[in-house]
Parts: structure tokens; C-alpha cells; sequence
């Protein structure tokens, strides 16, 4: 028997006693990859990470000079403080602070991302980079403005010829602070050292929410692997919230009629810190998401076949909110010295 056949006899044989404990039948259910401890993270090819280039990354990722008014920077939708996203429904930007129809995601572990965006129109971390700041919602700016004010800030010049042996420029831009992002990585979860065998890492209530969230409960059927995502998109019939009275969704870079509204299912890592929830903010607490479920989800046309009542019990919503809380990762510390303080010499437009 090969490993691929050994684990999945073993996880079908766990996944089986678990469906008949619930009392469904094995038999309709496919096996999904198991949740588990994090892999460690890869980096591509034409971007290796060096030291030098995370720590040019992390002063860009922070720099508000990236934005059209020098206001905006990556850390102010996506700030440490609040788990790497802004503790807001939608995210606020461009020049009137005017708010836009998504929530914005977390950067915590958005280095094993399939793909980048609710609606994925990215696949990599370098190409996602450039587009907050020329977004007219987000940042504002033009990359060639950006490049300019950089290229009057000596410290910038020194840094990208150190790091990439040219001037300034969009690309190595992006590569830096995907190598930054690459460094925020929350591991060691409650939940990861208890598969790693701490059973004291779990509470009764969150070992009950783990079995619910594998077995009656049926969230593994997309909220699997290591990163609690299948790195696909459903439609679970969010109802339309904020400036948008409609969002496609995956649709708008498809165009497949069966992609409207399905939105990518997001990591459950760090979940606790980073609501309100939803590609657009709807929910503000777990409870809601999970009530949410219970219910069936939403109403849409196009919804998920899988999204259905799932008749929990007030404690075992408690159990799954228990489980959920138990996939923090422990922090990185961040710790930067600010961007270089020159200020460019070009016209800035505030
Ligand atoms: C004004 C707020 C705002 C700013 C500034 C901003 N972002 Fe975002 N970010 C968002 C929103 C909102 C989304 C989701 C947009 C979507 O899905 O269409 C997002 C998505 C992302 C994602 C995808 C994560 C995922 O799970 O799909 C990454 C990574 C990211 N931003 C990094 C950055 C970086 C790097 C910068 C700075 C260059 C930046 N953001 C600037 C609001 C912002
Ligand atoms: C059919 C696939 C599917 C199933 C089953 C599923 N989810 Fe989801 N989940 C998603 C998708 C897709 C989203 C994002 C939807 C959106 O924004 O419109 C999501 C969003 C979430 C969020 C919000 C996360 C965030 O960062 O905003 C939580 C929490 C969540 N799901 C928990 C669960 C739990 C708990 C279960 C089981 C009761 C479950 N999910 C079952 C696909 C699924």
C-alpha cells in the first residue's frame, strides 16, 4: 500500500466512525484532506527570500507614501493590531476615506493562499501587491508616481540596489513585500499542538466543536487541509450588504454563470481576530456565521448544494465557536525601524 492509500484508509476509517456516530452514511461522503499542523512555507523561484529583502518589504508595507494622498498604507487595512486586517465591515480608502464593498482579508498565512482576493484574481502574493495601490478605492496612486517618490529617497535607492541591483522599480516593489508577507505566519495554535499531541491543548467544548466541524456539522467539506480552506468558491447566499447592492463574485473573472455570488472559502486560521466576517463584513461574531449556517445559510438561486440546515444544538454552536477559537496562532512580533524619513522632492497630490 502506498502512503497516499495508507492515509486515506486511515482518515476514511476516522471519517467513517464519525459519520456513523452522526448518523449519516459514509458512503455519501467524498474524503477531504485533513486539517492539520501547517507546512512550512514555500517561496518561488524568481523571488528567494533574503533577510535584506523581507526588511525592504516590511518599511514599504508600512510606508503611506505608496498612496496617491501619503496617507494610506498596506498596514491600514491590513494592521498587526487587528490581526492584519482593519476591525471594519468594508474596507475604507482612496482620497475620501469612502468605503468600498469588501471586507478586507487578512495577510496572516496569506502566503499559502491558492489564490489572492474573495473573488481570486490573483494568484500570487507579488501579483496582488500592485493592485491596492493603483486601485482608485484603495491607495490610489499611480506606479509610476510611486516609483518617483521612492527614487528621491536615498535610503530607498541604497536599499533596492542592495536587494535587487537596480534603481527603484514596481517589480521589485511587489517582490519585497511578498517576501515581507511571507514572514507572517501565525503557527502553533491551540489546535495544532494538540494534533501534535498536547491533548491538554483543547478544551472538552473545543474537541466536541472539532468532531461537529468534521461530522455533522459538515464545515470540512470546504474549510479543509492544513490552511482550513479548499481554495475553491461557493456561493452560501451572503445576503448583499454596503455600497454594492450586488457582488458576482468569482464571476467577474470567470464569467461562468455558475460563479455568480460564490465567493473563495476563506482560512479558519486566526478567525477569531479578524471579523466582522464574510467577503462583505455581514456578520460581526461567529455566533452569527455559525447561526447562519444552522439556518441553512442564505437565499440565492445559485447557492451551494452543500450549504444546508444542520439542526445544532445551542452547545454544540458553542462547541464549533469553541473549536474556532482554538485556531490562534501564536503572534510574530513585527518589529521595524520606520521608513526612511526623506521625504521626495517631486509634487506629492494631497
Ligand atoms: C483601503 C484598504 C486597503 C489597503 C490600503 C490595502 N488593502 Fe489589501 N485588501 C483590501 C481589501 C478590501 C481586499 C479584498 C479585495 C477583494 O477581494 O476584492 C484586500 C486583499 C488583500 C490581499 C488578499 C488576501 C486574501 O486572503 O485574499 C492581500 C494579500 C492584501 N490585500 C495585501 C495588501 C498589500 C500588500 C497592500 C499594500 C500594497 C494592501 N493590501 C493595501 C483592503 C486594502
Ligand atoms: C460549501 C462550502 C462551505 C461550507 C460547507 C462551509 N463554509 Fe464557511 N465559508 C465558505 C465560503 C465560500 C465563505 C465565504 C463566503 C462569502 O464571503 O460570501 C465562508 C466563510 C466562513 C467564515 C467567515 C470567515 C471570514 O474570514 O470572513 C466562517 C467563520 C466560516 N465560513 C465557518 C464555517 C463553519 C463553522 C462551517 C460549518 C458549520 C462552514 N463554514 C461551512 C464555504 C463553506
Amino acid at each position: 500500500m502506498n502512503m497516499i492509500r495508507i492515509a486515506k484508509s486511515f482518515f476514511g476509517g476516522i471519517f467513517g466512525l464519525l459519520l456513523t456516530m452522526q448518523g449519516i452514511s459514509a458512503g455519501d461522503f467524498p474524503l477531504f484532506p485533513p486539517i492539520g499542523p501547517l507546512p512550512p512555507v514555500t517561496f518561488p523561484a524568481d523571488n528567494p527570500q533574503t533577510e535584506a529583502k523581507v526588511e525592504l518589504g516590511k518599511k514599504l508595507y508600512f510606508d503611506p507614501r505608496l498612496s496617491g494622498n501619503n496617507w494610506i498604507s498596506c498596514a491600514t487595512c491590513h494592521n498587526p493590531v487587528f490581526g492584519f486586517t482593519d476591525g471594519l465591515p468594508r474596507a475604507l480608502g482612496g482620497p475620501a476615506s469612502k468605503e468600498g464593498g469588501r471586507h478586507s482579508p487578512t495577510v496572516i498565512n496569506a502566503a499559502y493562499n491558492e489564490f489572492q482576493f474573495w473573488d481570486g484574481r490573483a494568484a500570487t502574493l507579488e501579483e496582488q501587491a500592485l493592485g491596492p495601490i493603483q486601485n482608485p478605492n484603495e491607495m490610489c496612486e499611480t506606479l509610476d508616481n510611486v516609483v518617483r517618490k521612492l527614487s528621491g529617497i536615498p535610503d530607498y535607492v541604497k536599499a533596492f540596489q542592495e536587494v535587487f541591483g537596480t534603481g527603484v522599480t514596481a517589480d521589485g516593489i511587489a517582490k519585497a513585500i511578498a517576501a515581507f508577507e511571507r514572514t507572517v505566519i501565525y503557527a502553533n495554535s491551540p489546535f495544532d499542538r494538540y494534533m501534535q499531541g498536547d491533548v491538554r491543548a483543547l478544551s472538552e467544548s473545543a474537541k466536541r466543536g472539532m468532531d461537529l466541524f468534521q461530522g455533522k456539522a459538515e464545515c470540512i467539506k470546504c474549510h479543509n487541509g492544513p490552511n482550513f480552506t479548499d481554495n475553491k468558491f461557493h456561493n452560501i447566499g451572503v445576503p448583499a450588504d454596503g455600497p454594492l447592492k450586488e457582488d458576482l463574485g468569482r464571476y467577474n473573472v470567470t464569467m461562468n454563470d455558475t460563479d455568480k455570488g460564490a465567493f473563495k472559502t476563506p482560512t479558519l486560521r486566526n478567525v477569531a481576530e479578524t471579523g466582522p466576517y464574510m467577503h462583505n463584513g455581514y456578520f460581526p461574531t461567529l455566533f452569527e456565521v455559525v447561526q447562519f449556517y444552522n439556518g441553512g445559510g442564505g437565499r440565492s438561486e445559485n447557492k451551494s448544494p452543500d450549504i444546508h440546515g444542520l439542526n445544532l444544538t445551542g452547545q454544540e454552536v458553542g462547541d464549533l465557536i469553541e473549536f474556532m477559537k482554538a485556531l490562534t496562532g501564536e503572534m510574530v512580533r513585527i518589529t521595524y525601524q520606520s521608513a526612511p524619513l526623506a521625504f521626495p522632492k517631486v509634487p506629492v497630490g494631497f
